[in-house]
């Protein structure tokens, strides 16, 4: 992890917004904090980034993202420990899927250690929005978008890179059914899918829309050129239990966002000696595996969501009903695990808590 590299100039904001706040009326997303970072790139560098007062942005009309859609964001979250201190969890891995999902986009590279920075001041200065509630944690969201103003297609030359942050409570307040989906498809190979690209959620809004209007929550996207593979779940990785195994796509394909929550638990279950296989997984098998009962647990796994269980799959008019939550065994011990890892409650074995 690194140390700190760059600091930025800070303007405070006169009236913080926190003693309006309502911290029993979380919805995802939709308060932020007091502050924002923001950075500019222009004549082939970064320009020295500050940190102000949270406010809108102003836009030309034909700003290229808003046209073109070069646009992608990160996710991460910081979270007060049980002594008292801000813990952000595993940025430097966000820091490198921002860099990876920027080379796609065909957008400027952004030092690990500016990334990380960033963040770090930011939510050092509004660490009072980091709440004790637990769940609760406040939700990081660095992005950066093309800002020429052109209507003409090339990459663009100028861009910014922002960071807000909103408290967050749950993301799913129950567990999800899911829609296998058989005709949509989230990313197909060569694509972006890989990236954390803005376009790709545009693109999935539609297919969710409509598995919503039939009662579930999200889907399971398969493989854009047979449907026969499963692919990932919404925001969120997709790991199932079959058998005494963890079983989850494995990353070979550009098709699939490479999930840091995936990561951290299958590298939990892996020192506990949970058997794991990351490969390809046919939809067909998991429904083989739902119907003779050896489909102990399917959950998702993301940073917004954390471990979101999945009651029901729906696939082909059918609706296959999951093990009740309580008795899943391996992901209840998992979501526990890093939870307390998160809050300080247990050493923190494997490095990933980044304190404030
Ligand atoms: N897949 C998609 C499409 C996502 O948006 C997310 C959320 O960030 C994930 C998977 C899970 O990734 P992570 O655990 O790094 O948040
Ligand atoms: C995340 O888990 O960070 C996500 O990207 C989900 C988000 C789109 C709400």
């Amino acid at each position: 992890m690194s140390t700190e590299l760059f600091t930025f100039p800070i303007t405070k904001t006169s009236d913080s917004k926190i003693k309006y706040f309502d911290w029993d009326h979380l919805d995802f997303g939709k308060n932020f904090s007091d502050h924002m970072f923001i950075m500019e790139y222009k004549d082939g560098a970064w320009c020295s980034g500050e940190i102000v007062p949270f406010a809108n942005i102003s836009m030309h009309p034909a700003m290229s993202a808003l046209h073109y859609g070069q646009s992608i964001f990160e996710g991460l979250k910081a979270i007060r420990t049980e002594d008292n201190k801000i813990n952000i969890f595993r940025p430097d891995m966000n820091a490198k899927r921002f860099d990876e999902s920027a080379k796609r986009m065909c957008m400027p590279p952004l030092p690990e250690g500016l990334f990380v920075d960033a963040v770090r001041q930011l939510v050092g200065l509004d660490s009072e929005w980091v709440t004790t509630r637990d769940g609760h944690s406040l939700y990081i969201r660095p992005f950066m978008f093309g800002t020429d103003e052109l209507v003409g297609i090339r990459p663009s030359e100028t861009y910014k890179f922002i960071i807000i942050t909103t408290p967050v409570g749950h993301y799913y307040s129950e567990p999800v059914n899911v829609k296998i989906e058989k005709y949509y498809t989230r990313a197909a190979s060569g694509g972006v899918g890989r990236a954390k690209a803005a376009g790709n959620y545009a693109a999935s809004m539609y297919p969710a829309q409509q598995a919503m209007k039939e009662g579930y929550h999200q889907l399971i996207w398969t493989d854009a050129a047979t449907h026969k593979y499963i692919e990932e779940s919404g925001t969120m990785n997709v790991i199932f239990q079959i058998g005494d195994k963890l079983i989850t796509p494995d990353e070979n394909h550009d098709t699939i966002l490479r999930g840091i929550t995936k990561k951290s638990v299958l590298a939990i279950a892996e020192k506990w000696g949970v058997e794991i296989e990351e490969r390809m997984i046919t939809v067909e098998e998991v429904i083989e595996a739902a119907k003779n009962g050896t489909l102990k647990d399917a959950f998702g796994a993301g940073t917004a969501a954390t471990i979101a269980p999945i009651a029901m799959i729906g696939y082909e008019d059918e609706k296959y009903v999951l093990p009740p939550v309580e008795d899943r065994e391996i992901s209840n011990k998992i979501k526990k695990y890093l939870g307390d890892l998160k809050a300080g409650r247990i050493d923190d074995e494997f490095g990933w808590n980044f304190i404030v």
